[in-house]
């Protein structure tokens, strides 16, 4: 599996998000907020939730000011944003590719039940990719909240999930 494809939203979903984004970029009336309240409704139904990019991107979208896009969302009861408390973020660069960089992404996805939606089983966790943590001298690496993690063997990253997410909470 290609690592840069663990978080973002691939395959359908990612489609189907550009697909509601074109439809509403095009309408006459995007900023009218019934308008924008069926958008956010539509991907939310493609996501599971409203993650912080696709308000951001909805702003831009109805190209009104992202606080409106949020208190919309504080309106609408129908509306849920994600509630996870960790953002997990695995380096997806070459030089940590060649130090197991793969592997380690598939560990975390598996140890934290990664779904589709990127978030964990329990809803705690979301799990992005960055080419490059600009830290390539300490591959492999990834960062769980603001800590980086450095020299990650694969064998390691389990213990470091239980350990920092715990003492994180
Ligand atoms: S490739 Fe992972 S930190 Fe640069």
């Amino acid at each position: 599996m290609n690592p840069s494809t663990i978080c973002d939203p691939s395959g359908a979903a990612a489609a189907e998000l550009k697909e509601i984004f074109a439809y509403y970029a095009g309408q006459r009336d995007k900023k009218d907020q019934d308008v924008i309240v069926q958008m956010l409704k539509e991907l939310q139904e493609v996501n599971g939730f409203l993650t912080p990019e696709l308000k951001e991107q909805a702003a831009q979208t109805a190209e009104v000011p992202l606080s409106l896009i949020s208190l919309l969302i504080r309106t609408y009861p129908s509306l849920k944003e994600a509630a996870y408390t960790h953002v997990i973020t695995v380096c997806s660069g070459e030089r940590c590719a060649k130090k197991n960089g793969r592997q380690i992404a598939e560990i975390v996805r598996r140890e934290l039940r990664i779904g589709k939606n990127n978030l964990s089983a329990d809803g705690t966790c979301l799990l992005k990719t960055q080419n490059c943590l600009k830290q390539c001298r300490t591959s492999a690496n990834f960062i769980i909240d603001d800590v980086l993690y450095s020299n990650i063997k694969p064998e390691q990253v389990p213990d470091i999930l239980k350990q920092a997410l715990s003492a994180q909470k």
